[in-house]
């Protein structure tokens, strides 16, 4: 039976050898306990580091971690001392995690660190090959195998790769700066699906692949030769019912039953009932903003002095990533702040911020969240932060006030909490004195929202929604596309040709027989395409078209010598065995000099773009431009070129990235059409990559072999990947 395999670095267990014995304890941090219930219950196997080096680990116990590992369902990556170093501690949170957190003064980019990085994602990509079949989907896990997919995609072309990121991905102007930015980008396109917290992560990946790598993106789809990736959000829930569960079994647990922790709460609310707990919970890491929280809280206590006494704020920093030099820091800049604030505010009966740094059982955490009125969260930036989700799932009589920065990922879809952002002082301290003396009905109003969405989209829901649409991808491919010529329909379509008796061909030229050049006059035919065209031209009983929307000049420089036949300018114009061109068809062209000022502002504006001027139509190419601000430049032109024509004659193409004004009664299917009625032929075939082709595909009959070049949506019934395949394909036909 297919099963799936979870791939992370961190497993949701960590394994620690204590005197010989090996203890399983459950790992911190949102992947691990996220994706823990996901886990849980389903035949899926979870491949990742136990947390022990080979160093660490005396061979007499290696059978006995594999036993602790498989009774949770894992199984692991063997990393030594220096693997751990140059992979985890180096190009993992010394370079990627800051820089995609936008702390690019902290990020590292150190040539070992890459090396090692590349070396160990090699190592778990074997461990997948390894543990897994053909038919398995595999589903990896965050930033620290960003390799992965495509190391996988190499020796699996056609199992089922999704990839979800667990932090942010930065802006392009970040992500730019990282030196194997192309290499990171490549690794990810081998997955089939992309995920993301959010769409705005979404939207900085998508760009950073168009402008860094030059592919095509329509919407949330990226094209790539002979694949097309899907990239989509998907904002990861919570296991509600866990932690809601818990929190009714806390409340309704009998004094004596009660946790140290919690009874040493209860007798601090006994003593001071009129005091507020304040709460923060996040890993020791610069990201969360700890430090700028503590001096927002001394803030705070300054500007509404009359609540010194009577709010206390705890802070417990879960030890992470001690190995790293920033990290040392961090621990120690905290605890000097809390020790200064303590000793300058303490009083005999108050001590402002209770400061744990360690990790707590589950049991704690849920006593904690159930105990504090307030939960306060500042991240400078965060992939998503579920202790927000956790706390107001604990919130059993919807009390509760969540204050959370807009940084993190959560806050799109908790627009209940209060936001803030974590810069802003001022706005924290009003912030926490709006939460202070917020009336319980707001809070209980406010809850019960965000407490439906969290109950609803947990994290069950999420991976669904994942590997469903994972799935999909795989069983549906790409439905709405043409099918594939493949080597045996290729043998097949040479033989219809060959027994036909009259052939009609029509070929398309910029991006079917010949490759985009940014300089459109650059794009020449090659010796190969020369030669290929007049053995198709010379052959007894086969009619070739040339069929373009360039201008007849370039045509007529290039092939009337060869005495091919042409269609230009979309249908224009027509050049018969060497002859001149002619009219093709009757066509206006005084609107022309309308039309050409408003291109003109647009050229203006969009630096790098240009206008080509044919004899009945104008181009608008923006291929040389930024790709982003091209698109969106091609969209504003569209509507205001739309509200100019209005009801004329005169229609806008979209190109591939080139937007062409013409009159609309000339297209290449009309101009196909009338050839075709010329004559009785029995073998009619078509191929282009583009939209303006899609006329052709459109208008022939339906026994034509349409072919797109590409995999975009189309009206043709076949395609093919590239113009490589598409010589590949003609060389058939011409020596069938
Ligand atoms: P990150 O993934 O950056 O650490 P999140 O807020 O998304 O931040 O996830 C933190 C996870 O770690 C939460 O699920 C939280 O319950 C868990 N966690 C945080 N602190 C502790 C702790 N002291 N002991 C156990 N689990 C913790
Ligand atoms: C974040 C990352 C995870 C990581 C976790 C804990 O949530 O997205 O990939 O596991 O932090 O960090 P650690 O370095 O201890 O695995």
């Amino acid at each position: 039976m297919a099963k799936t395999i979870i791939i992370s670095n961190r497993l949701p267990v960590q394994l620690q050898i204590n005197n010989g014995s090996i203890n399983a304890i459950p790992s911190v941090g949102g992947l691990a306990t996220g994706m823990k219930s996901v886990h849980s219950g389903s035949e899926s196997l979870w491949i990742g580091w136990s947390g022990l080096t080979d160093e660490d680990t005396p061979p007499e116990l290696e059978d006995a971690i594999d036993k602790a590992l498989k009774e949770n369902g894992c199984a692991k990556v063997k990393l030594n001392a220096q693997e751990v170093d140059g992979f985890y501690f180096g190009f993992s949170n010394r370079t990627v995690w800051p820089l995609f957190h936008y702390f690019l003064k902290y990020s590292e980019f150190e040539l070992d660190f890459w090396n090692t990085y590349k070396a160990v994602n090699q190592k778990f990509a074997d461990a997948i090959i390894e543990k897994s079949d053909e038919d398995d989907t595999i589903w990896v896990h965050d930033y620290q195998l960003m390799l992965v997919p495509q190391m996988v995609r190499e020796k699996r072309p056609n199992t089922s790769i999704g990839f979800f990121l667990h932090i942010p991905f930065p802006s392009y102007e970040i992500f730019r700066t990282l030196p194997w930015r192309e290499e990171i980008l490549e690794g990810l396109l081998g997955s089939d699906l992309i995920g993301f917290h959010t769409y705005d992560y979404e939207r900085h990946f998508l760009s950073s692949v168009r402008r860094l790598l030059g592919l095509e993106v329509s919407f949330n789809e990226i094209y790539l030769d002979n694949r097309v990736i899907k990239v989509d959000s998907f904002p990861m829930g919570i296991d509600y019912k866990k932690f809601r569960d818990a929190a009714l079994v806390q409340v309704e647990r009998k004094q004596d039953n009660r946790s140290d922790l919690q009874q040493r709460l209860d007798d601090h609310k006994a003593s001071a009932p009129d005091t507020k707990l304040i709460l923060s919970i996040d890993r020791l890491d610069y990201s969360k903003g700890i430090a700028k929280r503590i001096n927002a809280f001394e803030y705070f206590l300054n500007k509404y002095p009359e609540y010194k006494e009577k709010v206390r704020l705890i802070i417990l920093a879960v030890p992470s990533r001690s190995n790293v030099p920033q990290y040392q820091l961090l621990k120690k800049e905290i605890d000097e702040l809390v020790g200064r604030i303590n000793g300058e505010l303490s009083t005999v009966n108050w001590t402002p911020i209770w400061y744990f740094y360690r990790s707590l059982p589950f049991e704690n955490l849920i006593d904690l969240y159930t105990s504090s009125d307030i939960a306060w969260l500042t991240p400078l930036r965060d992939g998503m932060n579920l202790v927000a989700k956790e706390y107001i799932a604990t919130r059993t009589d919807k009390s509760g006030v969540l204050i959370l920065s807009e940084m993190a990922g959560s806050a799109y879809e908790m627009n209940e909490a209060l936001l803030i952002n974590p810069n802003n002082f001022e706005q924290q301290a009003d912030t926490l004195h709006q939460a202070i003396t917020m009336p319980l009905e707001e809070q209980q109003s406010r809850n019960t929202f965000l407490q439906k969405r969290l109950e609803r989209y947990n994290v069950e829901v999420w991976a669904n929604e994942f590997m469903s649409a994972l799935n999909q991808k795989k069983t549906a491919g790409h439905a709405y596309i043409s099918q594939k010529i493949t080597n045996e329909y290729l043998n097949t379509i040479s033989k219809e040709y060959s027994d036909s008796s009259k052939r009609l061909l029509f070929l398309d030229y910029d991006g079917t027989l010949a490759g985009f050049h940014k300089d459109p006059q650059k794009a020449l035919p090659d010796e190969e395409l020369y030669a290929l065209l007049d053995q198709l031209h010379n052959q007894k009983d086969t009619t070739l078209f040339l069929i373009s929307g360039r201008d007849k000049q370039t045509f007529g420089r290039w092939f009337l010598p060869k005495k091919y036949n042409m269609i230009v300018e979309h249908g224009v114009w027509i050049s018969k065995d060497g002859e001149d061109f002619k009219l093709l068809e009757n066509v206006k062209s005084d609107w022309m000099e309308k039309i050409k000022p408003v291109l003109e502002s647009f050229v203006d504006r969009t630096p790098g773009s240009f206008i080509e001027e044919k004899n009945y139509s104008m181009a608008w190419h923006y291929r040389n431009t930024d790709p982003d601000f091209g698109e969106k430049r091609a969209t504003e032109l569209n509507t205001v070129l739309t509200s100019l024509i209005g009801n004329d004659d005169i229609s806008v193409l979209n190109g591939n990235k080139v937007m062409e004004v013409k009159s609309s009664n000339v297209n290449k299917g009309r101009a196909a059409v009338r050839m075709l009625g010329e004559d009785d032929y029995d073998f009619v075939f078509a191929i282009g990559d583009d939209w303006t082709d899609e006329f052709m595909f459109q208008e022939l009959p339906n026994s034509a072999i349409t072919v797109k070049v590409g995999l975009k949506k189309t009206q043709a019934k076949y395609h093919v990947e590239n113009t490589k395949r598409v010589r590949e394909l003609l060389k058939r036909f011409a020596k069938p």
